[in-house]
């Protein structure tokens, strides 16, 4: 089997920016409190006029700019969200129609939750290696804002919208990405109601729980997909984290001594976009210059379902 490499990464988020003193004008809660145990300072909330869907052609568009590759290429579609502004058509039909792919490729959603963009690089790589068209295109976005209970300060605060785009091509002889992901049903420590629940859906999670499993996960995944490819942390030019709290990817990081130029921290500006968290920041470190050509980076997610995740990816 080939593996898949990024050809192209781009992004898109709402124009309202919403700070940590909005918060505090509005529920007992501080900028203070908001940025010392999250590293959270704002958050992008899609505003009047603004859609998911709109904020998943736009990143597209950019990725397939960046990638040069044309919409007729794409052998696959895959959007990886929890919070698509319709169930059916999948944002990923919608997608497809707005950019014009081809009519003879699979276009779905996937839900894994903050670990979605993994999961739809690993299915990628499989679909791909099936497909007589060698490119992909995998679409990380949410808009949680809908969904957030503003009645619940220990969650409302966390979380923001935006997505996060990247082409990746099935190429002869590059390595697979060597995914590692793993599930664990439990909707007591993060629940998202659908559409048979009758009532209004909001986000509720037990934050402390969640952060004790992601303080366990993120190492493991870590761990697993360095002796999966028998690299070491010198070996890999950019860790990529889930951007949920920045304690969290503070430890991962001092765990395995990652020095602070190989890894990064958008979550200050974006709050957890979920699922675009991680190409949102391939794409801002792309954007910077940061990882190009050759790059070699290991990402890792996890999150609601529970679920989480870690693979190895180049830059083509
Ligand atoms: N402002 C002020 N005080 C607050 C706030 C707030 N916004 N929220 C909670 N508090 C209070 C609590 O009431 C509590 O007060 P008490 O001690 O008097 O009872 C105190 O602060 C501590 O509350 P905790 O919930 O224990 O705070 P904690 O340190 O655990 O931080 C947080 C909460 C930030 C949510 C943290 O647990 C976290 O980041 N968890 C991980 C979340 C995560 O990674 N999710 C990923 C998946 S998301 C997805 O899949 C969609």
């Amino acid at each position: 089997m080939n593996g898949i490499r990024l050809c192209g990464v781009g992004k898109a988020v709402p124009s309202k920016i919403v700070s940590n003193a909005d918060f505090a004008a509005r529920m007992d809660t501080s900028d203070e409190w908001i940025s010392s145990r999250t590293g959270i300072l704002r958050r992008r909330h899609c505003g009047e006029g603004e859609t998911i869907s709109g904020l998943i052609a736009q990143a597209a568009r950019e990725a397939l700019d960046a990638s040069g590759v044309k919409a007729e290429q794409i052998g696959a579609c895959i959007v990886a969200t929890a919070t698509a502004e319709t169930l059916v058509p999948s944002a990923a039909c919608t997608l497809q129609k707005d950019l014009g792919l081809p009519e003879n490729i699979p276009c779905f959603d996937l839900n894994a939750a903050c670990t979605g963009f993994l999961f739809a690089l690993h299915t990628m790589e499989c679909l791909l290696n099936a497909s007589p068209r060698k490119y992909g295109l995998v679409v990380g976005a949410e808009n949680l804002s809908r969904v957030i209970d503003w009645s619940d300060r220990s969650t409302c605060i966390l979380f923001g919208d935006g997505a996060g785009a990247a082409v990746v091509e099935c190429a002869e002889g590059c390595p697979s990405i060597s995914a590692v992901m793993g599930c664990h049903g439990s909707r007591e420590l993060l629940y998202l109601p659908g559409a048979e629940s009758g009532v209004h859906s909001y986000l509720s999670m037990e934050g402390t729980k969640v952060f004790k499993f992601a303080v366990e996960a993120v190492p493991w995944c870590i761990g697993q997909v360095l002796e999966r490819t028998g690299k070491t942390v010198d070996d890999i030019d950019f860790f990529v984290f889930h951007q949920a709290n920045a304690r969290i990817i503070d430890l991962a990081a001092r765990k395995f001594r990652i020095p602070p130029e190989k890894y990064y921290k958008n979550i200050a500006e974006y709050g957890n976009t979920s699922a675009a968290s991680i190409p949102l920041v391939l794409s801002e470190l792309s954007e910077q210059g940061r990882i190009g050509s050759g790059s070699r980076i290991l990402a890792v997610g996890f999150g609601g379902g529970l679920t989480w995740g870690g693979c190895l990816i180049e830059f083509a």
